[in-house]
């Protein structure tokens, strides 16, 4: 979601806008953070108006055209990506609490909503929306007017005490036409300064048209901005220092966080995608609660075949999929492809569980495909990044990615998100069928829950690969090698550069290549290499170093993909790159973060829209 605050001085200086004219721009900039719904607030008078409104924010102006807000020099705003609830109007925010005489907005997922609710309820509170945000508004509401006597920073503090999960939290309150009250735990804010003025923002895009001053703030801070000034506390009140900066970027540019396209920014938005993905899904034991899987779990016991049906980069999340549920959960898993699934007659029936894969949750083809199984009786679980999408509502329970909107064509974050969900989905089955033992399922939940960071950790070292792409940019063929799930990796591999570079490029399951690819080596041939971990079952590694011996005695320039630590492969490799340590089955999370950059670098090199491909289109709505 996209969050925008604005204080100006009342009277004092002659400007010819207002606060709305500010948040409005800044929703504007900050869409691509979301788009299902939008609203402001502003208080005016003595008084907080508002409106909202589902769709995007063309959505709100005109509704704002149709019924205007007062003038005003405080307001906020917010652009939806609908996580609690669909994105609907009552859902969209602000929310307004206090009888009228408070506003809300939320980006973020608050992960103890539904304990707060009740006990908010048992006070006598009640709800309009779904959503988290309702209850974190109502929860402030009730402390501004209780423990924190109408101090709206203090009510804030007690709040956020309160509140687990990831959130920046907006409030205005109608006492209060000077100030706004902001917090922040793992969820983006950033302070404009401006003269006589000052701003909030999800990021600098937020108000980059009218200040190039910022400040940063720390992970469980509050803010409290004025016309004139800003004060940042941590959740107990101590006073903490904001680190100021300056925007560099114009404010086209500033859309893409300062990248230099949104594949680029959504590669580096992974971490966070992987993290809010595990998020309120995982209980401090490292057990798995997926409240939102509503089939029957006598039904899900039952299950007897898993067919994971998806197209594209989602099918290849579906073949690391297969390889994670089989092992966890023994239940015999395919992976087709949508469009062929659909038309081969398949045998499905009641003991059958579908997963669909869809980042967008529009692709025609997976839609028709859960249709056909639903029709002979099987379960369908979506797998999807776009709440009220069709594929998850025509699905019989959802699972959602919370990578955030993707815009480039060619997905990054969907598909690490869409792996991740994919893993809770299996370790879910596994703990519920008592394939695996608890202990088992905290030390995977345990190295899951490390994998952002890691994530982070080969995107830091992104400047080799990024090179390696633009010293490539000649190529006119790359092979790319896997085994296991280095296979789907590979294959993914091979797919973003064929998109965005529009170079011939294949992947392999690597023990397939004696079998014929092989005979594709010639003198200088760039072939990637994805090696499992040493640590892993033995064999695995030890083939894959093989392979590489194989093709580089034939000529090929090798570019390998290693672990931290793997010395095996430094004798047959031309480069290397290496990735954090992992467990085999979490190691795509890392692997294939190396081939986006250098495919997102190579497309770059030849000047090419890496976002915008030809040919391609987001969601392939048509058959
Ligand atoms: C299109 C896109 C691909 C995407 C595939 C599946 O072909 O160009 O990038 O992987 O659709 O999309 P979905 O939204 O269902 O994940």
């Amino acid at each position: 979601c996209g969050i925008v605050g604005y204080v100006g001085q009342p009277g004092a200086v002659d400007r010819d806008y207002y606060a709305l004219d500010v948040v409005l721009e800044g929703l504007r900039r900050l869409e691509y953070r979301g788009y299902d719904s939008a609203g402001v607030a502003v208080v005016s008078e003595g008084a907080v108006d508002h409106r909202k409104k589902a769709g995007k924010v063309a959505a709100l102006d005109a509704e704002l055209a149709a019924s205007p807000l007062p003038n005003s020099i405080l307001g906020i705003g917010h652009t939806r990506w609908a996580t609690h609830g669909g994105p609907t109007d009552p859902n969209a925010h602000p929310h307004v609490v206090d009888n009228g005489r408070m506003a809300v907005v939320h980006n973020g997922i608050i992960e103890n909503f539904s304990e707060l609710r009740n006990e908010l309820a048992g006070k006598g509170y009640n709800f309009v929306s779904d959503t988290d945000t309702e209850v974190a508004a109502t929860l402030l509401a009730d402390y501004y007017n209780k423990d924190a006597a109408r101090d709206l920073t203090a009510a804030m503090r007690l709040t956020c005490r309160r509140l687990e999960g990831a959130f920046t939290l907006l409030a205005v309150h109608a006492d209060h036409e000077d100030r706004i009250v902001a917090a922040r735990r793992n969820s983006p804010l950033v302070i404009g300064l401006g003269e006589h003025e000052n701003f909030l923002g999800s990021d600098v895009s937020g108000f980059i048209d009218y200040t190039k001053q910022a400040v940063e703030m720390g992970n469980d801070q509050i803010v409290t901005i004025t016309a004139e000034d800003y004060e940042i506390t941590d959740f107990e009140g101590n006073r903490a220092e904001g680190k100021p900066f300056e925007v560099k970027w114009d404010a086209a540019a500033a859309e893409k966080g300062g990248f230099s396209s949104f594949m680029d920014k959504e590669i580096h938005d992974q971490p966070a995608a992987v993290r809010d993905t595990l998020l309120g899904r995982l209980d401090e034991r490292g057990r798995l609660s997926l409240d939102e899987l509503h089939i029957d779990e006598a039904v899900l016991r039952s299950v007897d075949k898993i067919v994971v049906i998806a197209c594209g980069t989602a099918a290849y999340a579906g073949q690391v999929a297969r390889y994670a549920i089989e092992h966890w959960c023994r239940i015999p898993t395919e992976v087709e492809l949508a469009h062929e699934f659909r038309y081969r007659d398949p045998i499905v029936n009641e003991k059958t569980l579908v997963v669909a894969l869809s980042q967008s949750g529009e692709t025609m083809d997976t839609l028709m495909a859960i249709r056909h199984a639903r029709e002979q009786g099987a379960k369908v679980v979506a797998i999807c990044n776009t709440n009220g999408s069709s594929i998850p509502r025509e699905s019989d329970a959802s699972l959602y990615t919370h990578a955030g909107p993707e815009i480039a064509v060619a997905s990054t974050k969907a598909f690490l998100a869409q792996i991740t969900a994919a893993y809770l989905l299996g370790l879910y089955l596994a703990q519920l069928r008592g394939n695996m033992y608890a202990d088992e399922i905290v030390d995977v939940v345990d190295e899951l829950q490390k994998m952002p960071e890691k994530i982070q950790e080969v995107i830091d070292a992104e400047e080799q690969v990024k090179k390696l792409g633009t010293d490539m940019v000649d190529s006119s063929s790359v092979l790319f090698l896997g085994r296991h799930v280095g296979f789907p990796v590979a294959l993914e591999g091979a797919l973003k550069l064929k998109e965005i570079a529009y170079i011939h490029a294949e992947g392999f399951a690597a023990g397939e290549l004696k079998h014929g690819p092989i005979a594709l080596i010639e003198e200088g041939q760039p072939v990637f290499v994805v090696v499992p971990s040493p640590r892993g079952r033995d064999s695995l590694h030890s083939k894959v170093v093989s392979n590489i011996q194989e093709i580089r005695a034939r000529g090929a320039i090798t570019i390998v993909i290693a672990e931290e630590g793997d010395e095996s492969v430094s004798d047959y490799a031309n480069h290397v790159i290496t990735v954090p340590q992992a467990p085999t089955l979490l190691q795509p999370l890392l692997a294939t973060v190396p081939l986006q950059v250098f495919a997102c670098a190579l497309a770059g090199a030849k000047g090419y829209d890496v976002d915008q491909p030809r040919n391609l289109a987001k969601s392939v709505t048509v058959e």
